[in-house]
């Protein structure tokens, strides 16, 4: 009815036992959920001593800094008004609010000025900056691509609460972009990530490849650079106790996701710039290997253990790293045995003086929240959820394990396997067989673990089966898989689909193999319309959203150029020119090569404004098919970007899927 994504909230309050802290004796009902009390706010944060909340929200326009305690709201700055900066950023890639020790000081990430917006140019004079007529109101203004169109130059701010005065920090070297900013101990510094912006900026959404760097920077703008040269940096969290920054690092480009590291660097030591690696990346697993941004709370009290959720084969899991021994455990029930699992995704929210808080659901179990203390040495944890689900939905998924027959195998990479998660209604209805939908995550370095997913639930329930393939390349199964995918997308991707589908219908006489669909988004996109092309004769029917159809005509105008050339198996340089010979192994590995060859209608679904996948890809293939008379339909959204995830594109976009599918099986 609204057409908007609600928020509510809810209080648990949980009592521990009297005698031992880290036990839970009780959880009290939560009363009747609340409509969410700060709804138009942008970051929210709490004070580390007498919990203050700060938070900034934005009102008409203007932004407000409004800090809360139990009294009610006791202080208020107009952060438009005092004009010091541009927009707060409230994105997950620079986007902080963090607090001082002495709870004093504030400091959060904004536009520098707005970029040129009004025909005005801002100009730093006299210590502050000044609006000025802008001659050049045409001057084109880079941003950070997409999903984050309106960032181009963020600045950490400061605000002072005592005086009630914001201002910009200096001394940022010029060619980094700063973000995740936190401050250090003593709160005499900063700690913050920068994002290097020269000789251009390359999108950094689903890129954990950029060149960044983590720094200090103290009041006086000595800034100086902790972390190695031409790495990818990320995530910096400190130690409760002050004494270590960890985050995570990978290297400058290549896939565009990838297993990171998880590095160490004691305060102390900070002045000889030492780091040491907790945690390397995993070629092959055991463990599988960090793919995902930590919690901004993610310590244990002592100061010795951290824990992270991560892709971990088809499932998502919860572990813990062991400073001391570098060892890694799995906090999650045991992950490898489906039979007693109830949960396929566990996702670390926030660790609150050793209580971690975990948000747990599978593809048909809806999430829902879970607590545990941290456990000592060789302990399990003793996990309580705190509301048991609303309802468990009436269909079965199970998880294949998938090994490429010897012709698949990749050469360089030898002997990686893959998998997939099945999902199927338990009451086909009225049918004897059930029809089979692949849905293919994109990336390609992602994943589709066994959690909740609405759009494979609604599907499940109209009376379809979902395949949801891992193929060689998804994250979760050790940076080997990744490597081995590079060079080989449109080929290696599409046969492991084909792979998982084949093994599917093989171990399953129930689904029915002559009632086929393929449907992803994106990379997933990709690799739907490669299917149809290359089994023409297996598909019946497909949906894409925003799908890369023609990787050569894709090189220009994606945000994101470096993996346009790494995919296809090219280096990658800021001043790469574009060869005959790249854009022929472009087109040779896009869908756009086998159009000719495909039979079964394509429901397209476009971005007007998808700065990753320019909506113009899925046009090449709407014109080629429509020439040849082949059946398509293309839904447009002219103001969506890539994900299409604008509460009624959404709507639109799954009745219109569900409906293609049904007419076509
Ligand atoms: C904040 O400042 C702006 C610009 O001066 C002003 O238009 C707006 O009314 C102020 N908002 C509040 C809530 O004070
Ligand atoms: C970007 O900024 C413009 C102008 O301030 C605004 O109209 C637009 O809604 C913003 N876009 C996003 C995606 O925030
Ligand atoms: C940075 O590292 C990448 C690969 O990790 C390499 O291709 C590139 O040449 C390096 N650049 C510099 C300036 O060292
Ligand atoms: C996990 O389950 C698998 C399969 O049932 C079993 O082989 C393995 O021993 C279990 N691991 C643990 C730690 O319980
Ligand atoms: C379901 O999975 C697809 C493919 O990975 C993803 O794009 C989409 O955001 C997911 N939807 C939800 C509601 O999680």
């Amino acid at each position: 009815v609204r057409c908007s994504r609600l928020r509510y909230l809810q209080e648990f309050t949980l009592i521990s036992e009297s005698n031992n802290h880290k036990s839970i004796r009780t959880v009290l009902p939560p009363g009747p959920s609340q409509f969410f009390f700060y709804f138009f706010r942008l970051l929210s944060g709490f004070s580390p001593i007498r919990g203050l909340r700060a938070v900034i929200r934005e009102t008409s326009g203007h932004q407000l800094l409004e800090i809360w305690n139990c009294h009610g709201l006791r202080k208020c700055l107009n952060l438009t008004a005092l004009n010091k900066h541009g927009r707060v950023y409230d994105d997950a890639q620079f986007g902080c609010l963090s607090w001082s020790e002495c709870e004093n000081k504030l400091l959060y990430v904004a536009e520098r000025t707005e970029c040129l917006s009004a025909g005005l140019l801002f100009c730093f004079f006299g210590g502050t900056w000044v609006p000025m007529p802008n001659q050049d109101r045409s001057l084109y203004c880079e941003d950070w691509g997409e999903a984050l169109t309106n960032r181009s130059e963020p600045a950490i701010c400061v605000v002072d609460l005592e005086i009630g005065a914001a201002s910009v920090l200096e001394g940022v070297p010029p060619d980094v972009s700063p973000g995740q900013a936190l401050w250090a101990p003593g709160s005499q510094a900063v700690f913050f990530i920068g994002w290097y912006h020269e000789p251009f900026r390359l999108g950094l959404k689903f890129c954990s490849n950029r060149r960044s760097a983590l720094f200090k920077i103290d009041l006086c703008g000595h800034c100086e650079r902790l972390s190695g040269e031409n790495l990818s940096v990320s995530n910096p969290r400190l130690s409760p106790d002050g004494s270590t920054l960890i985050y995570l690092q990978g290297a400058v480009f290549g896939p565009h996701n990838q297993c990171l590291s998880l590095q160490q660097v004691l305060y102390l030591d900070l002045e000889s710039g030492e780091t040491s690696t907790l945690l390397d990346v995993v070629s092959r697993p055991q463990f599988a290997g960090m793919y995902e941004a930590l919690p901004s709370c993610c310590w244990s009290a002592d100061s010795q253990r951290v824990m992270f959720s991560s892709a971990c084969r088809n499932w998502k899991g919860l572990f813990l790293v062991d400073r001391r021994s570098k060892i890694v455990t799995s906090l999650s029930d045991n992950l490898s045995d489906s039979s007693s699992q109830l949960y396929g995704s566990w996702k670390l929210l926030t660790v609150q003086r050793d209580l971690m808080v975990v948000c747990c659901s599978s593809p048909n179990t809806p999430p829902t929240l879970r607590v545990g203390f941290v456990p000592r040495a060789g302990e399990a944890v003793s996990w309580q959820t705190l509301q048991e689900p609303l309802m468990t939905f009436d269909f079965s998924w199970k998880v294949l394990d998938v090994t490429p027959p010897s012709d698949e195998e990749n050469a360089n990479y030898p002997g990686l396997d893959f998998g997939a998660v099945l999902v199927k209604p338990s009451r086909p209805l009225g049918e004897t067989r059930t029809p089979l939908v692949v849905f293919i995550h994109g990336g390609p370095h992602s994943q589709f673990p066994a959690e909740w997913n609405s759009t494979t639930a609604g599907l499940a329930k109209l009376g379809f089966a979902l395949l949801m393939v891992n193929y060689r390349g998804s994250t979760g199964f050790g940076q080997h898989s990744i490597l081995s995918l590079i060079g080989q997308i449109g080929s290696q991707d599409v046969k492991d689909v084909q792979r998982a589908v084949l093994t599917a219908l093989e171990r399953d006489p129930n689904l029915d193999p002559d009632r086929l669909a393929a449907i992803g988004g994106s990379h997933g996109g990709f690799l739907a319309c490669h299917l149809l092309g290359q089994y023409p004769e297996s598909y019946k029917v497909c949906a894409a959203r925003n799908p890369v159809i023609n990787a050569a005509t894709l090189l220009g105008t994606s945000d994101i150029v470096d993996w346009r050339y790494t995919s296809a198996g090219f280096h990658y340089s800021y001043d790469q020119i574009p060869t005959a010979e790249a854009l022929a192994a472009m087109l040779q590995k896009s869908p756009i090569a086998h159009a000719a060859k495909i039979k079964a209608p394509v429901l397209l679904m476009l971005g007007g404004r998808d700065r990753r996948v320019s909506p113009h890809q899925g046009m090449e293939l709407y014109k080629a098919l429509k020439s040849r008379g082949s059946p398509v339909r293309l839904l447009w959204f002219p103001e969506d970007g890539h994900s299409l995830s604008r509460v009624d594109t959404q709507v639109d976009c799954f009745l219109n899927t569900a409906l293609w599918l049904h007419q076509h099986l």
